[in-house]
């Protein structure tokens, strides 16, 4: 069954949501809490160790209802059936949207063409799991006879953002193995990268899903080159393994087929962490913390898949999210971690938003009237107010922002806890309220200077308190993010899980590298003409 295939702009919710908006974009946040004494305790959902507060948004339980309804009306419940029952959900491309089953219990029963892939998924993770073990216990050696210490994961986009930002949000987690990323098919990327290895002791995992990615194989040839330097060809079989649906391409590059992790083409390369695209997550915080890393991914599928959508924490976000870039015209989303750990979270739900839902065609193929995909930024606080904060309270764009926080701090510092969260919870605080002219001047502001600092408020923003960064709470939030890509590219009746749009810019650089080596060239834009050009003078 296909997906449903519903103009948002032509449900009944949406009109009544067009209508509404005129009512309430003026209503400030801080009257409606000044109203109702159970706001806050209304718009919180408590799930699990999760904790979400939303209300303060720019809502009303009228503006719910209408969210609500919309998510009926684009038949949601429907199309999540359609996701985890195994249907070609990605029709522009012919595939199952599977990265769920991934994670589900072994008895699960996730069917593709009629095949239940549950005996697969389970094989490949009973390999990461002897594999990983055997590295991280020194069993497995390297060509000299010597224990693995470092791991280098040599992928781009969903196969290098997903493990690296795992594997740094895990740190506190990580043994003693030091793992290194290569992506960039810059060459100072990799030589920076080589000056810390030693051949004898360093692990390769080549992570490319067609394994026909330009950079991911640059870069593994450079790797394997240097490699070679100092070990003969018999030595690549214990040095480097590669995850990949393309086995064939994989034993053309001289890898060995026994260390070929496979994968699927039912899992999209930006929902492929928890796949053997996840290897170097195993291998860099052990087995055992990886599959808790699915396993509260699994239990963020389940919450999705049952709860009731006015307490379901990726549809809500979804819904008030579409709220703000549908109605206030708001075109960004910032995502604040309290936590240095998710230093890279915002960088990795980049490619997840952004290459999902950054379509213009509808799943009609008819171009769209409205606005999708939202652009994402961030960085972890405290660093980000004192960096582009200021632009959140006192700019002009409205910007919602998620603010994500940790209850416990994993090296127990109270002091340094205690000063994080206090900063946590009086942003949100202040973007709410803002500053009066009358506070202001209470405070013997010089009369000129008044103006400059007064702040408006009523910025929107989500809390989510969450108890402890552990693997199986990141496995969660990971997880929750997904679902509301999902959730928005229903409502936005748009196909998520194609990227159509990376393609051109890797054609066109296909031929200009071509082009480098021609005496002339004379078949581009004058500007493009003349930059290739005075590239070939300087280089
Ligand atoms: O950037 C486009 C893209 O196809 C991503 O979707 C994908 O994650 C990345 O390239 C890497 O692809 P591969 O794993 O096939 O090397």
């Amino acid at each position: 069954m296909a997906l449903p295939n519903i103009n948002p702009t032509e449900t009944n919710a949406w009109k009544q949501l067009e209508k509404h908006f005129e009512t309430v974009k003026g209503l400030q946040m801080k009257e409606l809490f000044a109203q109702d004494k159970k706001r806050a305790e209304k718009y919180t959902i408590n799930w699990e160790d999760f904790y979400l507060d939303f209300s303060k948004n720019r809502i009303t339980d009228e503006t719910l209802r209408y969210l609500l309804q919309l998510a009926d009306e684009v038949k949601l419940k429907e199309a999540i059936q359609s996701q985890f029952s195994g249907e070609i959900i990605n029709q522009t491309e012919g595939r199952a949207v599977l990265h769920t089953a991934l994670r589900a219990p072994k008895k699960s029963d996730f069917k593709v063409d009629g095949v239940n892939v549950m005996p697969e998924v389970y094989a490949v993770k009973e390999k990461i799991e002897a594999f990983t073990n055997e590295v991280v216990n020194g069993e497995r050696k390297g060509f000299t006879g010597k224990a693995f210490t470092d791991i280098v994961n040599i992928g781009i986009g969903g196969s290098d953002l997903g493990p690296a930002m795992v594997v740094d949000s895990l740190q506190f987690y990580k043994n003693h193995l030091t793992t290194h990323f290569v992506s960039n098919v810059d060459g100072d990327h990799v030589n920076e990268v080589i000056k810390k290895l030693n051949p004898e002791t360093t692990l390769f995992v080549v992570v490319s899903k067609t394994f026909t990615t330009q950079e991911t194989l640059s870069n593994a040839n450079t790797l394997k080159t240097w490699f070679l330097k100092t070990a003969n060809e018999a030595a690549i079989a214990k040095h480097f393994v590669a995850v990949s649906t393309n086995i064939d391409s994989v034993k053309n590059f001289g890898i060995d087929e026994n260390n070929v992790f496979p994968m699927w083409d039912w899992v999209g390369g930006r929902f492929s962490l928890w796949s053997a695209v996840g290897l170097t997550i195993s291998l860099a915080v052990g087995y055992t913390n990886f599959d808790n890393l699915l396993k509260g991914a699994n239990k963020m599928d389940t919450h999705f898949k049952n709860e009731d959508f006015n307490s379901n924490i990726p549809v809500i976000l979804a819904l008030l999210s579409i709220w703000y870039n549908n109605f206030f015209n708001a075109e960004s989303e910032a995502i604040i971690p309290y936590s240095q750990y998710l230093n890279q979270f915002a960088t990795y739900l980049q490619q997840g938003i952004m290459e999902s839902n950054g379509k213009s065609v509808d799943r009609n193929g008819n171009p769209i009237n409205y606005q999708t995909g939202t652009i994402i930024w961030g960085e972890p606080g405290t660093n980000s107010q004192h960096a582009f904060f200021q632009l959140i309270h006192q700019g002009t764009k409205l910007i919602p922002a998620d603010f994500i926080g940790f209850g416990k701090s994993l090296h127990g510092n109270q002091d340094h806890q205690d000063k994080l969260m206090s900063n946590f919870l009086a942003q949100t605080e202040a973007l709410l309220n803002g500053k009066t002219e009358a506070e202001v001047v209470a405070e013997r502001t010089e009369k000129n200077i008044v103006p400059f600092k007064i702040f408006k408020g009523n910025k929107p923003t989500n809390t989510l308190f969450i108890e402890k960064l552990t693997p199986e709470s990141l496995g969660k939030l990971i997880a929750m993010y997904e679902h509301k890509i999902f959730v928005q590219g229903i409502v936005w009746n748009i196909f998520s899980y194609d990227q159509f749009g990376v393609e051109l810019g890797k054609q066109l650089a296909g031929k200009i590298l071509q082009e480098f080596n021609n005496d002339i060239v004379n078949n581009h834009d004058s500007s493009t003409q003349n930059l290739l050009n005075h590239y070939k003078k300087m280089s």
